[in-house]
């Protein structure tokens, strides 16, 4: 049975909770994506595929004005909301389709984030939201986001702590063909991931069309030295594999004559 990627979060929304680094990711990825959205002190920032706000929290505590965060889990909705209801840092978060943005005004943030969500749409999902992303910034604005980098799933092993499974697919075959994967907590427990391939030129060229028209800043992420001094065993099995791919953009500021 295909399981939606709503109900592949709205089963697995306990296993995501963390108020510190816990999830590969959490180490390999989004410490460097923090340090790409400063500064982020007074702006208007929205999260895209938010889940139960890790992510959202630090920005917010960093001190962005306003942020707003949208998942298409309710249940990872109701876990950030019940963190908030408890910590009260003002961000407000809702259940929604990333695919869906009309609700929201143009020109409305200063940044924007998708932090391991294009994975979760297909192709042409992905270039109607990065349309919609463009849509939504003011001139000047950010879009940081990041995404399994596509080379993972054929050049690493299925094992832990991270893989993608091709299923007989290749790097081209592939595109737009959902890869099931899983990612490990260092306390060992692991959890489901998938990956609707896509190669670099289909990133490359669905930012084109959605309007960004500067050269993104570009990141191949992996596990440093630092990562391997802290725990041998665990990130060993990724050495010198690329992890994640990470995008920063500026939409173009306005041209006074
Ligand atoms: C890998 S998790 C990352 C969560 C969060 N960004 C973080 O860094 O902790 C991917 C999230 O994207 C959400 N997602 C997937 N497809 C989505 C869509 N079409 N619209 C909104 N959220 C979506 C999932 O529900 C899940 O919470």
């Amino acid at each position: 049975m295909n399981v939606s990627t709503q109900q592949l979060y709205d089963t697995a929304s306990d296993d995501w909770q963390r108020t510190e680094p816990i999830l590969l990711s959490d180490f390999t990825a989004r410490p460097f994506l923090l340090q790409w959205c400063e500064p982020v002190r007074t702006l208007d920032v929205l999260d895209l595929g938010c889940g139960e706000g890790y992510f959202a929290r630090q920005l917010k505590q960093r001190g962005a004005q306003r942020l707003r965060g949208i998942d298409i889990s309710p249940e990872m909705v109701r876990a950030a909301q019940q963190r908030e209801a408890r910590e009260q840092l003002g961000i407000e978060y809702s259940a929604g389709d990333a695919g869906d943005l009309r609700h929201l005004g143009d020109a409305s943030f200063d940044l924007v984030v998708a932090v391991f969500l294009f994975n979760y749409l297909d192709l042409e999902a992905t270039r109607h939201t990065m349309r919609e992303v463009h849509r939504l910034l003011r001139p000047g604005g950010r879009f940081v986001f990041a995404v399994p980098h596509p080379s993972l799933a054929f050049l690493g092993e299925k094992r832990a702590p991270f893989y993608f499974e091709p299923e007989g697919r290749g790097y081209f075959s592939g595109r737009d063909h959902q890869f099931e994967g899983r990612i490990w907590r260092r306390d060992g427990k692991d959890v489901p991931v998938r990956s609707v391939h896509k190669n670099l030129e289909d990133y490359f060229t669905a930012l084109a069309t959605a309007g960004f028209d500067r050269m993104p800043e570009v990141a191949e992420l992996r596990a440093t030295e630092a990562h391997l001094a802290l725990d041998p065993e665990w990130f060993g099995p990724l050495r010198d594999l690329p992890l994640h791919l990470a995008f920063r953009l500026q939409k173009a500021a306005e041209v006074t004559s």
